[in-house]
């Protein structure tokens, strides 16, 4: 039998049962094949590890047990399976499987299911903070002594939304490009939006007959974030988000779903046909653009200090690579576009107390040493201390389920089966409303039409949160729910939509009454979502100091950043930020480039 046949036998006898978890007790891949395999079918002649993506070391991988997709399709199993990622990009081998050392399950650092998963409960991180990393001062030393290892225009630093759209738009403005990410796979937080991206006065809308404009769209966000955003920077988001759906579906986006979301007043925000997540789908056509330019990617890379020359202006960073250490790239222009701090609660619950031991909904990666690296470099801060929480993760799992949820139509009630809250009112009120009812949760209540209007929906089914019943009054009984409220409730609530008036709470989009096949309920409550604060820019995505002053060369776009939502993002509004700043910073950091 050759390799590549003996692997997929192995995974067809575990898909089959036939093998346990135990079998593959092995926790990395070097004792799993050492039995069969020598050190050469998965290294490099030299015995060196190839790159920080390990890219000879992955496509050995695949030699044997065939692409990702492949893999998946001798391993489904039953409602998850591992190999049928949700993420973007080319996820690798390694991301999971370590050579030589413990195994992770990367879906484990999220998410915790009632399912047998390899390696479940193993989820370390182990990160030291930019400040612990300075304690490393000779191994710096010597990488800073060293010759660059590589010379660039623009360095793009996070494979998010932001920098992805800013490392194709530099390419396309001129630039010689690279883009680096501390994580083992691409996308940041961005791959994992789900409910769509804000736009005014686009295509899309206006083949749906939607009214919308820059004003409302200015006003509807001025006013979700307290008023407390800059107004220069909600200019440039609301004014060139058309464009920006434009941008993205010309590299290959399909976002002519429009739906609502909390705080909006009209439908505004764009998805893919039928549904779909809009993150995933963003990254990927990013992502296969940025591959279609040959951008030099390197996974697995952590920058840690951004480098100036003797007039301050900067000419590059060190960064530091997972297997190949310390080593620095020059550049003209640094973008920084590291995402934000939800996933780090001691630095969430230090700014908002509130916060503490809160779960989150997002990446592993989103600890906000983009953040220390930006201060470290003199960069300004602002509106650290506005952290949101989106209302509605499963308690089951900790799946974020999407305001578009609500948007298409689900109610939220409590545990006494009434409704509470304008379940589209935005998202910090929604977050506080839940937190005051019995056991401090609610449920999303929905119906088969409003499953069939949004294929995310599916997702949570498959994931074993989203428990059923034909009637609500059973729904009520399965889940601990008050069944004749509830039931009183859907059916008040079937008056109002019939109506066209939410006489209770002012919902103002009343979208369908929930009288169709199965009903659905999801328990959620609150996790920590958006950090609005972030890096100080001016409308061109250059950073400022604490004397106002610009830092030449250095840019900030999306999430690290502060001043575009104020006090509070409104649902939608994030995916916006992160395409028009990013190609705005990606366009401004070139042409700069271009004059050094
Ligand atoms: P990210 O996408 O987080 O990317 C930053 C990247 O930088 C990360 O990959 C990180 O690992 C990397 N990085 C950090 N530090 C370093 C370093 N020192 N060196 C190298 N790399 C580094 N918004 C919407 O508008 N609509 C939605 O539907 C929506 N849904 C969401 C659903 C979920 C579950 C979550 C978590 C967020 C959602 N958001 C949504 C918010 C939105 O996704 C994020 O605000 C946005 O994607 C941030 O993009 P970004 O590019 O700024 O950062
Ligand atoms: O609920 C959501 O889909 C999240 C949207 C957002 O953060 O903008």
């Amino acid at each position: 039998m050759n390799t590549r046949n003996f692997a997929l036998t192995l995974s067809a006898l575990f898909v089959a049962g036939a093998l346990t978890t135990n079998a593959f007790a092995a926790d990395n891949l070097a004792d799993f094949h050492a039995e069969q395999l020598s050190c050469d079918a998965c290294h490099m002649e030299s015995g060196e590890l190839s790159n920080d993506n390990l890219s000879f070391e992955n496509g050995k991988c695949q030699e044997c047990h065939g692409t990702l997709e492949e893999v998946a399709a001798e391993t489904d199993r039953g409602n998850y399976n591992a190999h049928d990622s949700h993420f973007p990009g080319d996820v690798s081998c390694t991301a999971c499987h370590a050579g030589h050392e413990q195994s992770l399950n990367y879906c484990d650092s999220c998410h915790s299911f009632e399912f047998d998963m390899p390696y479940q409960g193993k989820w370390q991180r182990n990160e030291p903070s930019i400040a612990k990393l300075q304690q490393q001062a000779d191994e710096r030393k010597a990488a800073l002594a060293a010759a660059p290892a590589a010379s660039v225009d623009v360095l793009v630093v996070g494979s998010g939304g932001a920098g992805f759209s800013a490392a194709v738009s530099a390419f396309d403005n001129g630039a010689k490009v690279m883009l680096i990410e501390k994580e083992p796979v691409i996308g940041g937080n961005a791959k994992l939006a789900a409910g769509g991206m804000n736009a005014a006065g686009t295509k899309q809308q206006q083949a749906k007959g939607i009214d919308d404009s820059i004003e409302l769209m200015t006003k509807d966000t001025m006013k979700g974030g307290r008023n407390l955003n800059d107004p220069a920077l909600v200019k440039v988001l609301v004014e060139d988000s058309a464009g920006s759906v434009d941008w993205m579906t010309k590299m290959g986006a399909d976002l002519s779903d429009v739906g609502r979301m909390g705080g909006a007043s009209v439908n505004r925000t764009h998805r893919p046909t039928g549904g779909a997540g809009v993150g995933a789908h963003v990254v990927q056509v990013l992502y296969d653009n940025a591959v279609e330019r040959n951008i030099d990617m390197r996974l697995n890379t952590r920058g840690v200090e951004v480098l100036k020359d003797s007039d301050g202006s900067v000419k590059g960073m060190l960064v530091k690579g997972k297997y190949s250490g310390y080593y620095w790239v020059e550049a003209d222009a640094v973008i920084l576009a590291t995402g934000g701090f939800g996933k780090n609660n001691d630095r969430v619950a230090k700014l908002d107390p509130k916060l503490k031991g809160f779960r989150a909904t997002n990446h592993p990666g989103a600890t906000g040493d983009g953040l220390d690296v930006a201060a470290e470099a003199g960069a300004a801060m602002q509106d650290l201390q506005y952290i949101q929480a989106h209302p509605t993760l499963s308690t089951k799992g900790g799946v974020m389920v999407t305001e578009a949820v609500r948007g298409n139509g689900a109610i939220l009630v409590n545990r006494e089966g009434k409704r509470f809250v304008n379940e589209i009112t935005t998202r910090d009120k929604a977050a506080a409303a839940i937190l005051k009812q019995t056991g401090g949760t609610a449920f999303l209540i929905f119906d088969d039409s409003v499953r069939k209007s949004l294929s995310k929906i599916e997702k949570y089914i498959k994931l074993g949160v989203v428990p059923s019943q034909s009637t609500p009054q059973q729904l009520g009984e399965k889940m601990g729910i008050d069944g004749a409220n509830l039931t009183g409730t859907i059916a008040h609530y079937n008056e109002l939509v019939a109506s066209g008036k939410d006489t209770d709470f002012e919902r103002q989009q009343l979208p369908r009454a929930l009288n169709e096949g199965n009903y659905y309920a999801i328990e959620v409550n609150p996790g920590v979502h958006h950090t609005m604060g972030g890096v100080k820019i001016d409308n061109q995505t250059e950073i400022l100091d604490s004397n106002g002053k610009v830092i030449d060369g250095l840019y900030g776009a999306g999430e690290v950043t502060g001043g575009v939502h104020g006090a509070n993002r409104l649902g939608g509004n994030a995916i916006s930020d992160i395409v028009t700043f990013g190609r705005l910073a990606g366009e401004v950091a070139a042409k700069y480039a271009a004059k050094q």
